[in-house]
């Protein structure tokens, strides 16, 4: 599903160069639920957004489905994430001035979808996360908790066959974070979707399939989390 080769990123600020990501190696397979964790500023956002084609890596190789996706140009790049990413922030992004609705319809008119089947996709996704019955209000009117969930339905409304996740749950309170995470878990069983969540949280951690960790811009270790956990 997901390969990386090789990958090392370094931002340039003037001339100084930081390098932040040094000779990552990962694969993950089609319907896996990775943890990425890390001390703040070890590089998990920009690992994520560099995976998500968000950004271009300066070094190494980044595969979605088989795709080098570091090759793309804007335009390819644009259309493959429309397909086949989804991505998920910790502070939702949501439209203030769009309805529920609206919101998770987004990615489908940037498709090109038609309206009627549009409606029919937001609606069913909408349900699937337990808001069926808020599709109408606006993000304003909702609590933290649904406000991730609109978001999480937007990211999945194109059937995407990854999604990233950073730090989905780092506004929510305990209680909402369990709910959260119980949902994408329950997502990925249901809809065969792989996810890469960043989280501070041990304990999204040890609910996931598998925990990897940044440390000095390298992965450090691997472990099956559900496995020792069971
Ligand atoms: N656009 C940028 N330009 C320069 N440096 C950057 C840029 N983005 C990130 N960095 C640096 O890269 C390092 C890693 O940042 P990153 O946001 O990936 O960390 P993180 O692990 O997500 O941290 P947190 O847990 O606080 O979100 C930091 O030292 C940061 O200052
Ligand atoms: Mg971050």
């Amino acid at each position: 599903m997901l390969e990386i080769i090789d990958l090392s990123h370094s931002f340039r600020n003037g001339a100084e160069e930081t390098k932040v990501l040094d000779g990552i190696n990962l694969v993950v397979d089609k319907k896996e639920v990775v943890a990425l964790l890390g001390s703040s500023g070890s590089g998990k956002s920009t690992l994520l957004n560099l995976m998500a084609g968000l950004m271009k890596p300066t070094k190494g190789s980044i595969r979605i489905a088989g795709q080098p996706i570091e090759k793309m140009n804007e335009n390819q790049l644009a259309e493959f994430r429309r397909g086949n990413i989804g991505f998920i922030f910790q502070s939702y992004e949501l439209i203030p001035h769009l309805s529920v609705i609206e919101n998770v319809e987004l990615p489908l008119i940037f498709q090109g979808e038609k309206p009627k089947l549009r409606k029919e996709k937001a609606e069913a996704i909408l349900s699937q996360v337990g808001l069926e019955e808020k599709s109408k209000l606006y993000p304003s009117q909702l609590s933290g908790g649904q406000q991730q969930r609109v978001s999480i339905a937007r990211s999945l409304v194109t059937s995407p066959s990854i999604v990233f996740a950073d730090e989905p749950t780092g506004n929510l309170d305990t209680k909402t974070e369990e709910e959260i995470i119980g949902l994408l878990l329950d997502l990925n069983a249901r809809l065969d979707i792989t996810f890469m969540i960043v989280t501070h949280e041990q304990e999204v951690a040890r609910r996931a399939e598998r925990t990897i960790v940044l440390r000095d811009g390298r992965l450090v270790s691997t472990e099956e989390s559900r496995g020792a956990a069971e």
